[in-house]
């Protein structure tokens, strides 16, 4: 299971053998889903060079504190908040020495001081600089200041690569990143693979021109949201709307309704959970014309032909995912979704009452009525954010028990 999907871990390596080892670190807490930068010290590149880091985390690696270009990149204050977790691993003496001084006089140590998130360290050195005593007083006073934002992960016991043998060894990277993982909470989607339709999409007329529609995009991506917090790695397939791009989510911005198809087939192998929550246009002009249409006559006619059906594509797909739909009615809500449920293949249908004002379209609230083949839930009426949470859990427990009770 992926328990770091969406986290952003800061790696720190320091100056010791043990630092080849961070190589294979990097790979264990990529392949667990999480987004890595490297630090690393002077030392450390004495050990292992920085394009080792670099290509096996797909990310620049960053170690030097006074250069320009790369503070003009991503300064050590960015790189301070963008971490969830800060884990120098290997941690020398010299660099628990440093750090519990509260020195700042590299790019690492600086890191260090201006994080706000959680510091775990996976010390290596030689068993006998690890029973020294002023190690020892270093690592306590760390201990007692940063309290429980502090965690100390080994070190391990056994043979030395100087060929002593005691404690001091860097644990396993296997560990450590299982470690990491063991320091956030598992969330119910954790390393799905989840798409969410969002927003209205515009059918063009000529070039300046386009029907559409007034959906604003706030509940597909309150869901967007709510999956990610849930520990999915999600794709957004939106229409044009105002609303910001979310973090860490991969967006893809697509204007016409058959774009919005290509977008979703392209996903299709990788996604296990698909959400259609977007105010796709039914029909579409015919043709589109090359120029701008001229003013003419009292009346044009545009001949309007069928969109493709997305969620009922996907849904019908070979490699269909767990497919989820929304249906917005005016009147007989349940009646016409559980049609649709059925008609379009749908693992759930979620149904709303547009016809009431104060909920749907452009509105912040929503209420509604999750429906499944055996069961449905009602929401009552609450901020589209509560219900995006709420639609999450229920999904990610539809989802779960689909896997565990495949149909046919
Ligand atoms: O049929 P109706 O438009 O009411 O169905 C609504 C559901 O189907 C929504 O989940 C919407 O995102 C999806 N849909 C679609 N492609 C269409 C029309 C609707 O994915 N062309």
């Amino acid at each position: 299971m992926q328990q770091l999907t969406n986290k952003r871990i800061l790696l720190g390596i320091t100056g010791g053998i043990a630092a080849y080892k961070s190589a294979e670190l990097v790979r264990h807490l990529k392949k667990a889903g999480a987004d890595v930068r490297v630090v690393m010290t002077k030392g450390a590149m004495e050990f292992i060079t920085p394009l080792t880091l670099q290509a096996l985390s797909g990310n620049p690696v960053h170690h030097a504190l006074l250069d320009p270009e790369a503070e003009a990149g991503m300064g050590h204050i960015e790189l301070a908040k963008w971490a969830d977790l800060l884990l120098v691993a290997p941690a020398s003496a010299n660099f628990l020495a440093r750090l519990s001084q509260g020195l700042g006089d590299d790019l690492l140590t600086t890191i260090c001081l201006a994080t706000e998130a959680p510091l775990a360290i996976a010390p290596a050195m030689n068993q006998a600089m690890w029973k020294d005593g002023t190690t020892q007083q270093n690592l306590q006073r760390l201990i007692d200041i940063k309290g429980k934002n502090f965690h100390v992960f080994g070190p391990d016991a056994g043979e030395q690569a100087c060929g002593d043998v005691g404690p001091g060894r860097m644990l396993d990277p296997e560990v450590i990143a299982a470690s990491c993982a063991d320091l956030f909470e598992t969330g119910l989607l954790a390393g799905i693979n989840l798409v969410v339709t969002a927003g209205p999409t515009r059918e063009a007329i000529d070039p300046v021109r386009y029907i559409s529609n007034h959906s604003s995009g706030k509940m597909g991506y309150a869901i967007a949201e709510a999956a990610r917090d849930a520990g999915a790695r999600v794709t957004l397939i939106s229409g044009p709307v105002n609303l910001p791009a979310p973090e860490r989510i991969t967006l893809k911005q697509i204007n016409s309704a058959r774009d919005m198809l290509d977008e979703a087939l392209a996903q299709m192998g990788e996604c296990q959970v698909f959400i259609a929550a977007a105010a796709v246009a039914d029909y579409r002009p015919l043709t589109v014309a090359n120029q701008k249409i001229k003013k003419s006559g009292d009346q044009i006619d545009i001949t309007m032909i069928k969109n493709p059906d997305v969620v009922a594509t996907v849904a019908h797909h070979e490699q269909r995912p767990f497919t989820v739909g929304f249906a917005a009615e005016t009147q007989a809500v349940e009646d016409y979704a559980r049609g649709k449920l059925t008609n379009k293949n749908l693992d759930m249908i979620v149904a709303n009452d547009v016809s009431r004002e104060d909920i749907g379209f452009n509105s912040d609230n929503n209420a509604a009525t999750a429906i499944w083949q055996e069961g449905q839930q009602s929401f009552d009426s609450m901020s589209k954010h509560t219900m995006a949470r709420q639609l999450i859990e229920l999904i990610a427990m539809r989802y779960q028990e689909s896997q565990q009770h495949p149909a046919g």
